[in-house]
């Protein structure tokens, strides 16, 4: 698939089957972010791959009503970028670690496998962050969803190039 055909081909999908992706699926995967641009080449992506208790704890920490949406999808993966507090350096490695999620979320498109890249707001808090093992020193940035796709999502809308890119004198 060619790179625009690819893009167009990733949605936001909220319901899924329930086979889980297979763990050596998931290393292809998470392999592809390293080939994301990082600036000094720290390479500060984090991925950590929900087990079914570490699902039940996140799941604790949120609550009943948003147990349920938790559940969605058969494969969780938080991803998260490592800080140093210098704050040029987080603003660079923030989106690094973004471009690295949207490789990661390419590639199983590629795959024809579903993807969902959401931000409860559970891992905003500190019981939803220590359920998953992210530490203080990250910055959660999404939880990735994976699995197979239950339904086409809406037709996509978007603005046209014109609204967002200017060429200068
Ligand atoms: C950083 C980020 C966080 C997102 N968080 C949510 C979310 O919490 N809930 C949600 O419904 N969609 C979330 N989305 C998905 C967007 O709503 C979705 O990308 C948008 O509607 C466009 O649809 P598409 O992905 O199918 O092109 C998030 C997307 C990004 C990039």
């Amino acid at each position: 698939m060619k790179l625009e055909e690819l893009a167009a081909a990733r949605r936001t999908h909220k319901a899924f089957g329930p086979e889980s992706l297979a763990p050596g699926t998931l290393v292809e995967l998470l392999s592809v972010a390293r080939l994301a641009p990082t600036h000094h080449l720290n390479q500060p992506w984090r991925f950590r791959v929900l087990g079914p208790e570490t699902l039940d704890a996140l799941k604790r920490a949120a609550g009943d009503k948003e147990a349920q949406k938790l559940g969605r999808a058969p494969t969780l993966v938080a991803a998260s970028v490592a800080l140093t507090g210098d704050l040029v350096m987080d603003e660079e490695d923030v989106c690094a670690t973004a471009a690295a999620i949207m490789l990661v979320l390419l590639a199983a498109t590629e795959r024809n496998i579903a993807t969902y890249w959401r931000t409860p707001a559970v891992l905003r808090t500190r019981p939803g962050r220590e359920a998953v093992g992210i530490p203080s020193g990250e910055r959660f940035l999404g939880l990735l969803h994976f699995g197979s796709a239950e339904r086409e999502p809406a037709p996509r809308e978007r603005e046209p190039v014109e609204t967002y890119v200017e060429f200068l004198p």
